[in-house]
């Protein structure tokens, strides 16, 4: 099936400018479709096969992105310009797109793995509570669990917002645990390790679905996942809706 959409939306979505931006460079014939002015934002653009020019300039269309970003602790999982720096500032201006926003949240103490999507359909098939995509955490902890911490999680623990779904724990030290759930509640790891008699003092996320924090992405850093990367990111839950 062929997709058309309005030249104006066409040029607000692929550029993230406002449809009244569209509007006056259409007016003011800076804008050509396979090579003739066009001056009527409502003419239908065929997003595959037609060539749209801004002042001589290609405007291809829109993609939805999907980056990943390594997220420091100390930086806010918001949308929101605040006091603090938020998840959005660590975007570079190259991959900015004002209908960005992050898939879930990591606590402002949190580091590692955070997506951000344009994809509305995406971000909520990742959070849905019945999709139970995996989310993998490592976790410094105050103090040692007891012996049947693992049996604990795989039962499912009681929270005050409800029972927690099975949750996997490996030791991978005695302070450092490994914890994959299948859910993704606020707060969620630090009040269940609390539940199990420990405070977590440091946490990070390390992999979403099938796709680990990439190597070459550091802390601070954020970059467009390939598609064979996001593949992964929605192969990893039990598709459950
Ligand atoms: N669980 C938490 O407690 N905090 C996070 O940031 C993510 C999961």
């Amino acid at each position: 099936m062929k997709t058309t959409l309005r030249l104006d939306r066409y040029l607000s979505q692929a550029t993230g400018m406002p449809r009244s931006h569209a509007l006056t460079h259409v007016r003011a014939s800076h804008v050509t479709v396979n090579g003739a002015v066009v001056r009527d934002v409502a003419k239908h653009i065929a997003a595959d096969t037609d060539e749209v020019l801004l002042n001589g300039v290609a405007v291809r269309p829109f993609r939805h992105l999907v980056l990943v970003q390594h997220k420091p602790p100390g930086v806010v999982t918001s949308t929101e310009v605040g006091a603090s720096q938020t998840v959005m500032e660590l975007i570079p201006p190259d991959l900015q797109h004002r209908d960005l926003a992050p898939v879930g949240r990591l606590d402002r103490d949190t580091s590692g793995l955070l997506i951000l999507t344009t994809d509305g359909a995406l971000n909520h098939r990742l959070t849905h509570p019945k999709r139970h995509v995996d989310k993998v955490y490592i976790a410094n902890l105050a103090r040692e669990l007891a012996p049947n911490a693992e049996d604990r999680l795989a039962r499912g623990i009681i929270l005050d917002d409800g029972p927690t779904l099975p949750a996997k724990l490996e030791r991978l030290g005695p302070l450092t645990v490994k914890l994959t759930l299948r859910e993704g509640r606020f707060h969620q790891v630090k009040r269940m390790m609390v539940a199990l008699g420990s405070a977590v003092l440091q946490l990070h996320r390390e992999q979403v679905g099938g796709l680990k924090l990439p190597d070459d992405v550091k802390m601070g850093e954020t970059r467009a996942l390939t598609e064979d990367e996001v593949a992964l990111l929605v192969g990893g839950g039990d598709g459950e809706a």
